[in-house]
């Protein structure tokens, strides 16, 4: 038996599901008591019809079958109050548990290191925490209480049947072996359909997420016709998943049919044949009785199937959940340094670092900056320029070497310490549907209004702020995308200032705005960089020339390192990149 409910149900994972009911316990044990009431109530409304048939109506009592009725209102409300409280606590108890799991997966994926996102589609994360979500909540409100009940109920009226004449019940449960096989049968394939079902909203999920993300690009190529398609495909899948198992119901439902009717069927001749042949021997009014008990049994039987598969569903999407739960990805914060303030100089010692085993994308990296000085790194895409800054706030982790802040291990600084010393700025500016002022913020309550303000006018974004409509308090996302890259840009670097970081990172933070905006920023920029240590990655050498030291980096390693004085005299790589521009712009430069 264990063996056989172990295949089924994993005890371990259920266990860890009730966790999760653990501050609603109350809850759950009126739920359960609730739900033995109405099992142990059922069979008493056929006794009470049956009890009024024989005694009251076939010999005539009308002021006695009043008095039934009367009983069989009462019991009818009391049925129906258990019945709405049953299902009110359950859902209550499933959509509570869940809430808190799905606080639980937000909270722990949100702190998840980014090489996770580089290999988790989004949609299956959004899968994770909103419809697993919802078929680990149907477990208490389907599943596993109503399994309990739907259990109870049918040893509760097979007892009473045996009870009330247990003859006539082994006749017209005959049948009943018939129907605990079909529904076997059913709940298997029924479960392989169910689990093809989630795969596919999984699916369509990261494909719907991933092409409104990416609309523009898919516009932009024309490809929406092709995108078309594969959209008709997945959603073909989907539908062919449910029809599956639409089609398993269309089978299984008429076989319940039959095999009751069958019973019915037997009730009824076996009844009326012994009614005929000895008419002492059995009451009508019980006959009566048995066809209720009857439509009650094939019920919870019939519903077993699906109770069964809603369990099986829940333990799925918990098995799901708790694996995002499990991943232990988080960026490791044994940490405990936090310094009132940071000066700000950088070290790199001896660096390697890869995003995947051993293809190192940096190689043995050796640099210092000095606290408040900038530094400028230049070289070809891939060169390896964004995974330098991404390793300095511990955003991928090194293999080899050291990178000190202050003279003092990266690691050995408290992590959201770190990171909110070291301020960011990418070519790509991400805004959340939510007002500029919680943009800036990013809702940190310490970050008070005149400090943001003061940021705006400092990079000279303050004027466009106050004439949008509600100022501060503009929802960037309303009326569509109206703020331009180059606005969008400017509220980036609000962001960075008002955390007054010791370390700015600008990585291409201008490259996708025009040169006007760029001139605009540009002012904006030399305000950042003010008193702080910056790393400039920049395309246009005019942004390069002014740091105290440039960085040239090819394929992962450093080829040269100076002031634009030093390496133009240095004839290399950086005076070719020079030249190019120069080039490019159409001044001819001398040859070499
Ligand atoms: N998240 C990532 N996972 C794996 N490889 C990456 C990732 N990001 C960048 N790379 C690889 O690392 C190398 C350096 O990339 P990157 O630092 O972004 O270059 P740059 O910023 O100079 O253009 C490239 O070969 C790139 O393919
Ligand atoms: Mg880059």
């Amino acid at each position: 038996m264990s063996k056989i409910t172990g295949d089924v149900i994993n005890v371990g994972l259920l266990k860890r599901v009730f966790q999760y009911i653990r501050p609603y316990k109350n809850t759950f044990v009126w739920a359960v008591i609730l739900t033995i009431l109405l099992a142990v109530v059922a069979p008493l409304r056929p006794i009470i019809i049956g009890y009024t048939l024989d005694q009251y109506i076939f010999t005539g009592n009308y002021p006695g079958l009043l008095n039934m009725t009367l009983l069989m209102l009462i019991l009818l409300l009391l049925q129906t109050g258990l019945q709405y409280s049953h299902t009110l606590l359950t859902n209550t108890l499933g959509q509570s548990a869940v809430k808190d799991l799905r606080i639980n997966v937000f909270n722990h994926i949100t702190k998840l290191r980014l090489k996770y996102f580089d290999n988790t589609p989004i949609g299956q994360l959004i899968t994770r925490t909103v419809s697993d979500m919802e078929t680990i909540a149907e477990i208490f409100s389907e599943g596993l209480i109503m399994i309990i009940g739907d259990v109870l109920m049918v040893i509760v009226i097979v007892g009473v049947m045996i009870a009330r004449d247990w003859t006539l019940a082994v006749v017209v449960l005959l049948p009943v072996p018939l129907l605990i096989m079909a529904t076997s049968v059913f709940q298997k394939a029924i479960k392989s359909a169910f689990q093809e079902i989630r795969t596919e909203v999984s699916n369509l999920n990261t494909y719907l997420q991933e092409h409104i993300t990416g609309i523009s690009i898919i516009q932009y190529f024309a490809r929406e016709n092709q995108e078309y398609k594969k959209f008709v495909n997945i959603n073909g899948r989907y539908r062919d998943a449910n029809i599956r198992s639409n089609w398993y119901y269309s089978i299984f439902f008429p076989v319940v049919e039959a095999i009751s009717a069958i019973s019915m069927g037997l009730l009824i001749w076996y009844g009326s044949k012994t009614i005929l042949a000895h008419p002492s021997s059995i009451k009508p009014g019980i006959i009566t009785e048995f066809i209720m008990y009857l439509g009650m049994l094939f019920r919870p039987i019939r519903e077993l199937a699906d109770k069964f598969n809603t369990l099986q569903m829940g333990m799925v999407g918990a098995e799901r959940v708790f694996k995002v739960l499990d991943t232990n990805e988080a960026t490791e914060n044994n940490g405990t340094l936090a310094p009132d303030k940071l000066k700000g100089s950088i070290s790199f010692e001896k660096v390697w670092f890869a995003y995947n085993n051993d293809k190192f994308v940096l190689k043995d990296l050796s640099f210092n900056v000095e606290a408040g000085k900038t530094i400028a790194l230049v070289g070809a895409t891939g060169a390896g320029k964004s995974s330098t800054i991404n390793i300095l706030n511990r955003f991928y982790e090194i293999q080899k070497g050291e990178i000190k802040v202050d003279g003092v291990r990266i690691q050995d600084y408290e992590l959201d310490y770190l990171r909110s010393n070291i301020a960011t700025v990418l070519q790509d500016v991400f805004l959340f549907s939510d007002t500029i002022f919680n943009n800036i913020t990013l809702n940190n309550p310490d970050i008070k209004m005149e400090q943001v303000v003061d940021a705006a006018k400092k990079v000279g974004a303050h004027e466009f702020i106050a004439r949008l409509p509600g100022g501060y308090q503009y929802n960037v996302m309303e009326r569509g995308a109206t703020l331009s890259a180059g606005q969008a840009q400017l509220i980036s670097f609000i962001r960075a200032l008002v955390y007054n970081p010791s370390i700015l990172v600008l990585d291409e933070a201008t490259s996708s705005v025009d040169t006007e905006t760029e001139m605009l920023i540009q002012h904006a920029i030399e305000n950042l960089m003010r008193d702080r240590t910056s790393i400039v990655i920049a395309h246009r050498l005019s942004t390069i020339q002014k740091a105290d030291q440039i960085l040239v980096l090819d394929k992962g390693e450093i080829k040269e390192i100076g002031t634009h004085q030093e390496l133009l005299k240095l004839d290399g790589y950086y005076k070719k990149l020079y030249d190019l521009q120069f080039n490019s712009v159409g001044i001819n430069s001398p040859p070499n």
